[in-house]
């Protein structure tokens, strides 16, 4: 590790050299204010930056402090959220701006880490680009521009090997802390990639690179394996009469738990509804899950009672319809 620390007091100041010149101008990049800093790094938890640029405006346009966010209903916040995915994050975002818009936003590590949503990684990021705090934020790009730089064999998915990197990094983390952050961020998004070719002629870091060194980067990082994704068959009803569609509220705690849908079910029930004008297949990826989606368009015999029918007007302004049924949403606008 003294080595690492060694390797690494040399790479901080080109990495930031690097930053400042080729930095994206990102509509987060910019600010100090910790709620709009604390919205971005949660919208980018599981979404890519070119999705979350569409949406940081204007959810913040909508919700320009944590008391607006506080005071909107649950209903409003997931309707912002559409989209992105991940409803959970809408929901705890809610919860931990009631906190905010009391307590004020919490000014170091702890108090940041507490909040519902936020872990390790995004409060070391918030603290590191709100506050220029001395707190590593360390994910999958991070870890992959380090083991890449000292040719680090050890596991990532081992929280052991996480926290010696985070250790790592607090050894040697500037006072410009939130620029540092985000140029360890930048390399990895642009210039240090998984897969195919880091572009290692223009990498900063190209002198220093042990993997690079011994043409050994797309080695790195070393991972367990990954176990397959579970796949499911689910038929995905739309239901249409007079002009209005049926959608539901899914019970349950699981997966979109909560949130508007599609009738939908793993039984291929279409005949009962009515009579299928039109039929397509659409699959979904989830983290732990992949969707198989037969869709059906159903003129439907009647306005069964258990479902809510709305026309596309009001489902648009007012119903939060997960990702995961985009395919399907082209029957309800055309
Ligand atoms: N991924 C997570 N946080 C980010 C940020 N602040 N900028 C770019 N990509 C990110």
């Amino acid at each position: 590790m003294q080595n690492a620390i060694r390797v690494l007091k040399n790479a901080v100041p080109l990495l930031l050299e690097w930053y400042g010149a080729y930095k994206r101008e990102l509509p987060w990049r910019g600010t100090r204010d910790p709620y709009k800093i604390w919205v971005s790094e949660i919208m980018l938890q599981q979404t890519r930056v070119e999705a979350v640029k569409g949406y940081y405006a204007a959810f913040l346009e909508k919700f320009p402090t944590a008391e607006a966010l506080a005071r909107a209903s649950e209903e409003e916040v997931l309707k912002a959220w559409e989209g992105l995915g991940y409803y959970s994050r809408a929901r705890n975002l809610h919860r931990a701006a009631k906190i905010i818009a009391e307590r004020g936003f919490p000014a170091d590590f702890a108090g940041v880490r507490a909040l519902p949503g936020v872990g390790d990684y995004t409060a070391g990021a918030i603290c590191s680009i709100a506050y220029d705090l001395p707190c590593p934020a360390v994910d999958g790009n991070v870890l992959r521009i380090l083991t890449r730089l000292t040719a680090d064999e050890r596991n990532i998915d081992e929280m052991s090997t996480r926290s010696a990197f985070s250790e790592l990094l607090r050894e040697v983390y500037p006072p410009q802390a939130g620029e540092f952050c985000q140029s360890l961020m930048e390399l990895g998004a642009t210039v240090c990639v998984p897969n195919g070719e880091p572009m290692c002629l223009i990498c900063p870091w190209r002198e220093l690179c042990a993997a690079h060194r011994m043409g050994r980067e797309e080695e790195f990082p070393v991972r367990a394996e990954k176990k397959a994704r579970k796949t499911e068959q689910i038929f995905v009803y739309v239901l249409k009469k007079e002009g209005r569609f049926a959608l539901r509220k899914r019970e349950g705690k699981g997966l979109l738990a909560g949130l508007w849908e599609f009738p939908n079910g793993s039984k291929d029930e279409s005949a009962e509804y009515g009579k299928v004008l039109s039929e397509k297949n659409a699959k979904h990826i989830f983290t732990h899950i992949e969707w198989h989606m037969t869709g059906y368009l159903i003129e439907a015999k009647e306005f069964f009672p258990q479902f809510t029918w709305v026309t596309p007007e009001e489902m648009r302004k007012g119903y939060a319809l997960p990702s995961a049924f985009k395919a399907f949403k082209s029957w309800v606008d055309n």
